[in-house]
């Protein structure tokens, strides 16, 4: 069809791929290098805010590190971060480092379309700039997207306490492997941000990608509290340890004690330790990734099932 030639020259990719992902395959390594020097960061670096963007790790990688994201199959470069030392968090005698982007520049498309593709995905952005919720400069969500090529597994977070209880969907989580935080970042307008930094506990169910639809329609939950748990669409049971509410059908449930929770810009940075650790059911589960890297798996063949 002459539309499928054409749609590459006139439509942007989208920036987020929602896509179906089987745990614990890992399809991209990311390496930060500094000094002469690498270290694996896949499971050791996060995003700890958005406005500005800045990325934790348990590493202390000097002032300047490159972060760079590989395909695990066949070893191309996809992308490249430029970071900036910003500042440490310290908690239980542990730091971690802060690093803002500086730069950055993704390998995924190939030369005219790379740059085609991105001045189509800044002008959609600069357009919808009232109603997109990030509000970020496109230049910052092209380096996000950098960022999404570890593609980021969906979480429903489940917060209860006398008074507030609420579940929401959230992907700016993961582990510091070295240090042993999980770490999540949560936007500060969020309605149960407060109560997360008082009650300092909360619950992750890892959701299977057949459950997107019902995902994102609780995102609605990042603004308004959830007023019975017995409004969810699904059925939900116990955490095994805290007792709050979680998704009954999830593939994975954790439970996390809040150690520490610091606001960076837009985003509240919150630090826990997992208390209790449930790998219930095989299957894939939800996760987003970039669009220009479901479009390189595609010229490979080998592409995410989209879901
Ligand atoms: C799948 C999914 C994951 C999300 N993950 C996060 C997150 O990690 N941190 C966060 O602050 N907000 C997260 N959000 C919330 C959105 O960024 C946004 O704040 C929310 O959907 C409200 O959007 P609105 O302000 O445009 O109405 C997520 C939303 C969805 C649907």
């Amino acid at each position: 069809m002459w539309k499928d030639w054409l749609r590459p020259f006139v439509r942007p990719l989208p920036q987020w791929s929602p896509v179906a992902i089987a745990p614990p395959s890992r399809v991209v390594t990311a390496t930060l290098h500094w000094d002469g020097q690498s270290a694996d960061v896949t499971a050791d670096h996060t995003v700890a805010s958005l406005k500005p963007l800045t990325i934790a790790t348990s590493l202390d990688a000097g002032q300047h590190p490159i972060l760079e994201y590989r395909d695990n199959v066949t070893g191309k470069l996809l992308g490249v971060l430029r970071l900036a030392r910003t500042a440490s968090v310290t908690t239980e005698k542990t730091s971690l480092a802060l690093y803002h982007v500086a730069t950055g520049e993704h390998r995924c498309l190939v030369w005219p379309r790379r740059s085609w593709n991105a001045w189509l995905q800044n002008r959609s952005m600069l357009k919808h700039r009232s109603s997109n919720h990030l509000n970020m400069e496109p230049a910052t969500a092209q380096q996000l997207m950098i960022a999404y090529l570890c593609p980021r597994p969906v979480v429903l977070v489940s917060v209860g306490a006398p008074g507030h209880q609420n579940m929401f969907p959230m992907d700016l989580i993961g582990p510091l492997e070295r240090s042993g935080f999980f770490s999540l970042a949560l936007r500060s307008t969020n309605v149960s941000e407060p109560t997360m930094r008082e009650v300092r506990k909360l619950a992750l169910s890892n959701i299977p990608s057949t459950m997107k639809a019902t995902v994102y329609k609780l995102s609605e939950h990042h603004k308004q509290p959830l007023m019975d748990w017995n409004a969810l669409p699904f059925p939900v049971r116990p955490s095994r340890k805290f007792g709050i509410p979680v998704v009954a059908a999830a593939l994975r449930i954790q439970e996390l004690t809040i150690v520490h929770s610091q606001v960076i810009g837009s985003h509240t940075f919150f630090l826990g330790r997992i208390i209790s650790d449930e790998n219930l059911a095989k299957g894939a589960q939800l996760h987003h990734t970039a669009g220009f890297h479901q479009a390189y798996r595609h010229r490979l063949d080998m592409p995410f099932t989209v879901v």
